[in-house]
C-alpha cells in the first residue's frame, strides 16, 4: 500500500492569525479530515529560537499558543491520522539536519528570498542557525519521509507562499544527497500552497504579521476586531458617501474578497461604492460582521481547549510517531554516508 505523509510546521512565537488560516490552517484541517494522509503538524521551537534565543519563555509560551490554536481551528490529534510534534522533543532530528548541512552547498541558501526577506527584520545580531534555517527546515519534512523512494508514495508539505523556496530547496538536497551517494533515498516532497497566497495586513502591508502590529488574531475578541476594521484604510478621495469610490487600495474590500461567502454580492457591493452609493462605514460593518462569524466559534473553541488537561499528552504521543520514524530516515543516511565504520 502507497504511504502518504504530511508534514507541515509553524514557528511557536506567537499567536496565530487570519493569514495563518487562509495561508495554511484552512488546508491542513481539510486534508486531516480527507483521512488520505497520516499528518504530521510540527511546532517547530527550535526554528524559532533562530530570532528567538534570547527569549526562551517567549517561545515556551508560544508552544501552548499554536496547540490551542491549531485545536481550536479543528485539527484534532485524536484522529488516528494526525499527530502534533514538537520539534526541539524529535532528538533523531539533530542528526540528520546537520548530516543534510553536508550536502548543501552554501550558493543554495545564500539567496534564498524568504531569508532575505526576514534578514532585513531582524532585530538582533544574526546568529548562525539563522541564514541555514531552511536546510534544518528540509530534515524537519524528510525525517517522516517514506524511505525508500517508491513509486505511490507520497510527502506533501501544505505551506504558504512564502514557504515555497524552502520546499524547492528541499527537493534540491534530496536529488543531490540521492546523486551524490548513488540511492534512492529521500523522496521529493510536494508543495501544496493555501487559497490565498498572501493576506494583507490590517494596514495594507503585503504580509500580515506580529511584528508589524496589523494581524488579526485567531483569539480576537469582537470589539478588537471592530476597532482593527475601522482603523483600514480604504479610499482617501471619497468623502462623502455620495462621491464615487475606488478600491485598488480598499483594505476592507480586499478582506471581503477573501472572507465573504457570496462573491456576487460583493461586487454589487464594489459597483455600488464606485458609484457613490454606499459609503465605507456600511462596508467596515459588513467585514466586522463577517470575521466575527468567522471566529467567534474559533475563540470558543480555544476557551474549551484551555482547560484541557491532556495537552502535553497529546503532543508527546505525536512527538513519539514521529521518533520513530525520524529514526528510520537519519539510520539510512547515516549508512548511505558511510558513518557506520563496518571496515574498522
Ligand atoms: N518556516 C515555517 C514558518 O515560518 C515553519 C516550519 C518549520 C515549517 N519547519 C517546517 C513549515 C516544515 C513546513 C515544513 O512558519
Amino acid at each position: 500500500m502507497a504511504t502518504k505523509r504530511i508534514l507541515t510546521g509553524i514557528r511557536p512565537t506567537g499567536p496565530l492569525h487570519l493569514g495563518h488560516k487562509v495561508g495554511a490552517l484552512d488546508n491542513w484541517v481539510r486534508l486531516q479530515n480527507e483521512g488520505q494522509y497520516e499528518c504530521y503538524f510540527l511546532i517547530a521551537d527550535v526554528q524559532g529560537l533562530t530570532t528567538h534565543a534570547h527569549q526562551p519563555q517567549l517561545i515556551e509560551e508560544a508552544v501552548r499558543e499554536v496547540v490551542l490554536d491549531w485545536l481550536a481551528i479543528g485539527l484534532d490529534p485524536e484522529l488516528s491520522n494526525v499527530h502534533f510534534v514538537l520539534q526541539s522533543a524529535v532528538i533523531e532530528r539533530y542528526e540528520l539536519s546537520i548530516l543534510l548541512q553536508m550536502v548543501t552547498p552554501w550558493s543554495w541558501v545564500e539567496n534564498n528570498p524568504t531569508v532575505k526577506a526576514e534578514m532585513n527584520g531582524l532585530e538582533n545580531d544574526m546568529v548562525v542557525g539563522f541564514p541555514s534555517y531552511p536546510v534544518d527546515q528540509a530534515a524537519d519534512i524528510l525525517m517522516v519521509a517514506p524511505v525508500p523512494v517508491l513509486d505511490n508514495n507520497e510527502l506533501l508539505v501544505p505551506v504558504g507562499e512564502d514557504q515555497v523556496p524552502h520546499l524547492e530547496l528541499t527537493r534540491r538536497i534530496a536529488r543531490r544527497f540521492n546523486h551524490m551517494y548513488g540511492c534512492k533515498i529521500l523522496p521529493d516532497c510536494k508543495p501544496l500552497i493555501g487559497d490565498v497566497g498572501r493576506l494583507v495586513g490590517t494596514d495594507g502591508n503585503e504580509k500580515m504579521s506580529k511584528s508589524k502590529n496589523n494581524a488579526i488574531y485567531l483569539g480576537d475578541a469582537e470589539a478588537t476586531i471592530k476597532k482593527k476594521v475601522n482603523s483600514m484604510y480604504t479610499d482617501p478621495n471619497k468623502i462623502r458617501v455620495t462621491d464615487p469610490g475606488n478600491v485598488t487600495n480598499h483594505i476592507p474590500f480586499k478582506y471581503l474578497r477573501v472572507f465573504y461567502p457570496d462573491q456576487c454580492e460583493i461586487d454589487q457591493l464594489q459597483v455600488d461604492y464606485e458609484r457613490g452609493r454606499v459609503g465605507d462605514v456600511k462596508i467596515k460593518r459588513l467585514l466586522a460582521q463577517t470575521l466575527n462569524e468567522i471566529i467567534v466559534p474559533i475563540y470558543e473553541r480555544r476557551l474549551e481547549a484551555s482547560i484541557r488537561t491532556d495537552l502535553r499528552d497529546l503532543v508527546e504521543d505525536g512527538t513519539k510517531k514521529a521518533r520513530l520514524l525520524t529514526q528510520q530516515v537519519t539510520q539510512t543516511v547515516r549508512e548511505a554516508m558511510h558513518l557506520n565504520y563496518h571496515k574498522l
